[in-house]
């Protein structure tokens, strides 16, 4: 069902954007694959051409940069400019710190990568799929876009906004056949916690040592999922917890072998 689509995911150099690249070549689709890190994407490039025989297209762009991911995308080659499925995948959080304790500056990171460039690459794709009356736009939102934690606020708020967001293009799409969806992972083993607190991995990596973690592959398989029903068919949303997790607040503490 995939074969000789054209696939772009942002947040390709890392854990779930990585992840839905494998899936995504291994069922025969061409890849865009964009981040900031230049030889992570280009070395997955490489790697999944060779592996799965399809073509792929390394772009480093930062989508906070609104100008760079217009010429990004006006600039495709005739080869890559009809884009199929867009995963809105890249995304962080910063800290965990109290709003009246807060630093401004991962505010701005957060506001302007999960929500304002999640707009901006959509907002230059989508028309492309409206003309050609057909396509795929999936939002990595998160189970933070429909609770609050301790610490959450504005990385939950970004997340609630994908949700909104998420609605709002099913609405304004409708009468096209360009399908919307949504999917919401509960805990992923990525380097979202390492990133979250700066590369402090004593701060890190006990978040995923009370229970076994989602991996990667089990949200790309999510994605996969959605991207492969017939045409007819539109998942929404999908909530995908790890079985230890009910609820941000309520998870059983198994521990991890
Ligand atoms: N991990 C979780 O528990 C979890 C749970 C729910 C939802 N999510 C969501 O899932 C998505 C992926 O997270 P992950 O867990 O895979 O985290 P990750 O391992 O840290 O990967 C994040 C990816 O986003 C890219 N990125 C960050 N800022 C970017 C920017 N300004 N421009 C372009 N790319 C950017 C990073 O690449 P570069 O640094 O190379 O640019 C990286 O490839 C995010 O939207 C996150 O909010 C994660």
């Amino acid at each position: 069902m995939l074969k000789n689509k054209i696939t772009l995911i942002t947040g390709a150099s890392a854990g779930i954007g990585e992840a839905c690249a494998h899936c995504f070549a291994r069922e025969g689709s061409h890849l865009i694959l964009a981040a900031r890190r230049p030889e992570r994407i280009m070395d997955l490039a490489t790697s999944l051409a060779e592996k799965y025989g399809i073509r792929t297209h390394g772009l480093v762009l930062d989508v906070r940069d609104r100008q760079a991911v217009n010429s990004a995308i006006e600039n495709l080659s005739s080869q890559w400019s009809q884009i199929d499925i867009l995963i809105n995948n890249a995304g962080l959080s910063r800290g965990l710190d109290k709003v009246q304790e807060a630093y401004y500056l991962d505010w701005d990171e957060m506001i302007d990568t999960n929500i304002k460039g999640l707009l901006w690459v959509s907002r230059a794709v989508m028309p492309g799929m409206v003309e050609r009356d057909g396509g795929h736009v999936i939002n990595l939102g998160s189970v933070a876009g429909r609770q609050v934690y301790s610490g959450g606020n504005v990385y939950c708020a970004t997340k609630h906004a994908v949700r909104a967001i998420t609605q709002g293009m099913r609405i304004d799409l409708l009468g096209t056949r360009v399908r919307c969806s949504s999917v919401d992972p509960g805990l992923v083993e990525s380097e979202f916690s390492e990133v979250r607190f700066r590369g402090d991995k004593a701060k890190a990596e006990p978040v995923y040592q009370n229970f076994p973690p989602l991996q990667p592959v089990d949200i790309a398989e999510t994605v996969l999922f959605c991207a492969t029903r017939p045409p007819h068919v539109n998942i929404h949303d999908v909530l995908v917890m790890p079985q230890d997790q009910a609820a941000v607040y309520a998870s059983y503490p198994r521990g991890v072998e």
